[in-house]
């Protein structure tokens, strides 16, 4: 074998190698995932926020300048609780260029149960925020913005 034709399947061994790892990788994600997904249909409003939310808005809700907005001084957290849920079950990724305040873009929270959303927003509006909740977010809430999104 020439030294060209040796680095090359040293090459071809390591990109398998690394291939076959990101499949067992990916394999333990999937089984790691099983346990939290579970454990989340009792999860705390703090809790749901902190595996959900925290990455981008940050642990106090303050956000990062010009990636994700603050959630401290947001018109939208405050707003009618439908108005809220429907904001976060649809995310922003699917929505234009045109239409985004901010660099990254937020995905879709669907795969989320109306009572883990309605959890979560209670936590954001009055333990984040400090929204005096007159009309908090209920499970009912949520459906309605769900059944009003397509
Ligand atoms: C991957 C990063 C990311 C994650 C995770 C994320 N968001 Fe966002 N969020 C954003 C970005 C970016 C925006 C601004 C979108 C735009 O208008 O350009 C945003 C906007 C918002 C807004 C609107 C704020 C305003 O005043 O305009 C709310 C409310 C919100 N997010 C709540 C949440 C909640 C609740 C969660 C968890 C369920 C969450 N976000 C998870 C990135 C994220």
């Amino acid at each position: 074998m020439t030294a060209e034709g040796a680095r090359g399947a040293a090459l071809g061994a390591g990109l398998a190698l690394a291939a076959g790892l990101g499949v067992a990788g990916l394999g333990l994600a999937g089984l790691s995932v099983a346990g939290p997904a579970q454990a989340d249909a009792a999860a705390s409003g703090r809790a749901l926020y902190e595996t959900h939310c925290q990455s981008c808005h940050q642990f106090d809700g303050g956000g990062v300048p010009n990636f994700q907005p603050s959630l401290l001084d947001s018109v939208l957290v405050a707003a009618e609780p439908r108005t809220l849920a429907a904001y976060v079950l649809q995310g922003t990724a699917d929505l234009p260029d045109t239409a985004r305040a901010y660099n990254n873009v937020m995905p879709s929270f669907r795969h989320l149960s109306d009572a883990e959303v309605a959890r979560l927003l209670r936590y954001v509006r009055g333990d984040l925020a400090g929204v005096d909740d007159a009309e908090p977010v209920t499970p009912e809430a949520v459906a309605e913005a769900r059944a009003g999104l397509d």
